[in-house]
């Protein structure tokens, strides 16, 4: 009984150990995501950009992303951490807010509010962090919060008035992420943010010198970044994904076009409106009082020719932004060109993002280079969604239930990779095997000592122990 039990132990733990000796200490790859903020899938067009096509010649380059809608930052970034659509993740829009307060907390305040993120779904931090990882986040959004309780291993919550577009602050960052925490610390995985050029496109706009200067800063990081990997010694194991939460689109005023304005639509009376989202750019909610959905819904609907109104349950399901309850009853978008104003016009900037995620110009870039990926290859769009089963892969961790699939990403892989993480499953379930068949021949051993010491008809071992039960569990969402 007891030499049964002791043999078990001594098989089992070198067959659950095979995947962390095999990945973790010296074939573990290392992945750096890496968000340009409003950077647009053509930027690279009118702009020299040296680094941007080098790392293309050397790893992958798609020929744009789509990302979710609402294509605003924080929920657009929280989609990359998870994979899972908006309406999925809970964090659907840059404010939180509280209907019944009727109080608004604007996009860096709100970096704050922990239940606006954590709300059910796990950013890829705490569980890669949950599968042994050690994980870092610089400045990208959703950093600050803890999730179910855990934060990352070290992360660096940008302040508030930071200056985004200083360009030796930028080197610092990308120091201490490549020299103390890929390095020194010898982390798995981190996230970085930089906020432009989303800044330069609101301000100046996306067709602006200020914004083409601003791509060939972005492109100058971009070099050093790859140099500053080479020189930590990482370029053999560390992966970068470098993308964007969304483009920018140019919006006309003064005249150039009719503007919209709700307070200015016959029949529409924000006394008939308890809560709203508006002024925010090209998209809108709003809650009517009790009663009044069908007035509200009827004034605004074909009210402007550029303004689209939707019922929360006929939104259409590709844009996946109804099924949750913070969503609003009614929301409202404009076409590229058009901003929401509320009672009157509020908004100055040259650029916005935040329209349907079909229009090429809310599309952001896609470049990825290290170990794990094919070189000089350009493949075609896809959705923002699928990165993180990406990322989740090239880690060598289970992901969380999510919206994405790795079978739109897997041909940018090397195929010496493409098999690791079905590698790490087969070895987590011939470990479970040989669990299950020590337990079977424990049992044994065990029934066939009590049968013959009590002679009684004893039949516990089948029904209860299933060996191999678990080897071919299903993996969603891989
Ligand atoms: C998500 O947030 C809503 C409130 O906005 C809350 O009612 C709900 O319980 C939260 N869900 C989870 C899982 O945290
Ligand atoms: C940029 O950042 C560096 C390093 O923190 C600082 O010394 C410099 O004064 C900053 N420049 C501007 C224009 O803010
Ligand atoms: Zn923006």
């Amino acid at each position: 009984m007891l030499w049964s039990a002791s043999l078990c132990v001594v098989f089992l733990v070198p067959s659950l150990g095979v995947p962390v000796d095999r990945y973790s200490t010296k074939g573990q790859q290392k992945l750096l995501l890496i968000s340009f903020d409003g950077f647009r899938w053509d930027y690279d067009r009118d702009v020299d950009t040296p680094n941007l096509d080098t790392m293309a010649r050397d790893g992958v380059k798609a020929s744009y992303v789509t990302p979710p809608f609402l294509t605003v930052t924080s929920p657009t970034h929280f989609t990359l951490l998870t994979g899972r659509y908006i309406e999925n993740h809970g964090v659907i829009h840059n404010m939180w807010f509280d209907v019944n307060t009727g109080e608004k907390v604007p996009y860096y305040a709100t970096q704050f509010k922990t239940e606006w993120w954590d709300n059910g779904t796990l950013p890829i931090w705490i569980t890669a962090q949950r599968q042994g990882l050690r994980t870092g986040s610089l400045h990208f959004p959703g950093t600050q919060p803890r999730y179910q309780g855990e934060s990352q291993t070290v992360k660096d919550v940008e302040p508030g008035f930071y200056n985004y577009k200083n360009e030796t602050k930028w080197r610092q960052n990308v120091d201490k992420v490549m020299e103390t925490w890929f390095g020194e610390m010898d982390l798995d995985f981190v996230s970085l943010y930089f906020g432009e050029p989303d800044g330069v496109g609101h301000k100046y706009g996306p067709d602006s010198p200020e914004r083409r200067e601003m791509v060939g800063q972005v492109d100058r990081t971009v070099g050093y970044i790859r140099s500053s990997a080479e020189h930590n010694g990482l370029a053999d194991s560390l992966n970068i994904i470098i993308t964007a939460d969304h483009g920018m689109s140019n919006v006309y005023r003064n005249g150039l076009v009719k503007e919209i304005t709700l307070s200015k639509i016959p029949g529409f009376s924000f006394g008939d409106v308890s809560f709203h989202l508006l002024d925010y750019g090209p998209a809108g909610m709003l809650l009517p009082k009790p009663g009044m959905l069908e007035t509200v819904y009827k004034a605004l609907k074909g009210a402007h020719p550029h303004l689209h109104v939707f019922k929360k349950e006929e939104i259409p399901e590709r844009l996946h932004f109804a099924n949750n309850n913070r969503i609003l009853p009614i929301i409202l978008f404009s076409d590229p060109g058009y901003v929401i104003n509320g009672f009157f016009p509020v908004q100055f900037n040259a650029g916005e993002h935040g329209f349907d995620n079909v229009e090429m110009d809310m599309k952001p870039f896609f470049r990825a280079v290290g170990p794990a990926f094919q070189k000089n290859l350009e493949v075609g769009p896809f959705e923002t969604v699928n990165i993180y089963p990406l990322m989740c892969h090239i880690l060598g961790i289970m992901p969380e239930s999510n919206d994405g699939h790795l079978d739109v990403t897997k041909h940018m892989l090397v195929s010496a990779t493409e098999d690791r993480p079905q590698d790490f499953r087969r070895n987590v379930s011939v470990g479970l095997a040989a669990v299950g068949g020590c337990l079977v021949v424990v049992v044994a051993v065990l029934v066939s000592f009590h049968a013959f010491k009590k002679e009684t008809n004893y039949r516990g071992s089948e029904g209860s122990v299933r060996p191999g039960s678990k080897e071919e569990s299903p993996q969603t969402a891989l």
